[in-house]
């Protein structure tokens, strides 16, 4: 498994194994590696010839005042879980090659509007940074596979909106969401929850699934649905953002009750922010 820093060493790298006509995975990921990243990892493998995964966090995508300084940096624990599933590359860039006249003064890539609402209208500017880094990090591995978790949905329709509006070749695979016994989904940003927040964090996948099953009645209505999910939450001690029923190829608000849909929440848990979704 080899390390790299820079854009010119996995260019080099990549020039050689499309000479021998091999198929590229990638998984990009901002580091401090749990198990539902190395599903990611684990699924590129089985789909390609060599597998290319990337850590940076971005600053691009945190807000002012967001957790973009005390994120969790383990880049040698990150390594050690990598080695053993046979990644070929890790490429761990740092802000002074991605952004060389800093991530304001840069060119940028905005994916109109599924970037609006949701994380969009909590995080402005939260999708530009991640469609830029996508697309930077696109360009410099090559890859014919992408693979995203679906535990960040709107990301994922993102991605895939602005590789098909720039026709970009590249497959992206979604991925189901990994999660504690509990249902919690893992996050690196688990780990700021205390003990008691973390009993408490289960539910918030329990809310998502008595949505889930009052969806499958008939006569309920949306709105009072999604109201019913906040107050659910306050009550056992979140503070949520959102409780959103939505379509889920486009995240308009259904027109039909046949639409495929995917229940999206985030809330907040003392200091920590949690982001989970459903598809129904
Ligand atoms: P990060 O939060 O590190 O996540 C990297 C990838 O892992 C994303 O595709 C995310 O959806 C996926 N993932 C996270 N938790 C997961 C879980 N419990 N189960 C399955 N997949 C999970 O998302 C980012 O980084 C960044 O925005 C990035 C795309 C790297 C751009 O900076």
């Amino acid at each position: 498994m080899q390390v790299l820093t820079t854009q010119w060493d996995v260019h080099a790298a990549v020039r050689d194994w499309r000479r021998q006509a091999d198929r590229i995975g990638f998984v990009p990921t901002m580091g401090n590696l749990h198990a539902g990243h190395m599903r990611l990892v684990q699924v590129a493998k089985q789909h390609c010839d060599k597998v290319v995964v990337s850590i940076y966090v971005n600053p691009m995508q945190f807000g002012a005042g967001e957790d973009f300084t005390r994120y969790p940096r383990t880049l040698e624990e990150d390594q050690a879980k990598l080695a053993p599933l046979n990644v070929d590359v890790v490429f761990v860039p740092n802000d002074q090659s991605m952004y060389p006249h800093g991530h304001q003064q840069t060119t940028y890539v905005d994916v109109p509007g599924l970037s609006i609402g949701l994380e969009g209208a909590q995080r402005p500017g939260h999708f530009r940074g991640v469609a830029t880094v996508v697309n930077k990090l696109f360009n410099i591995v090559q890859p014919d596979v992408a693979v995203f978790g679906e535990k960040d949905f709107q990301q994922l329709l993102v991605i895939r909106r602005m590789v098909r509006d720039l026709d970009m070749p590249i497959e992206i695979i979604g991925e189901p969401t990994v999660r504690e016994t509990d249902g919690l989904a893992m996050s690196s940003r688990n780990q700021y929850l205390s003990r008691q927040e973390r009993q408490q964090a289960g539910g918030l996948y329990e809310t998502l699934q008595y949505v889930r099953d009052r969806l499958q009645r008939n006569g309920v209505d949306f709105t009072d649905l999604e109201q019913d999910a906040v107050m659910r939450l306050e009550k056992q001690g979140f503070v949520p953002d959102y409780v959103a029923i939505r379509q889920s190829d486009t995240l308009e608000e259904p027109k039909s009750r046949t639409d495929p849909l995917v229940i999206l929440a985030a809330v907040r848990l003392g200091k920590t922010r949690l982001l989970d979704n459903l598809r129904v």
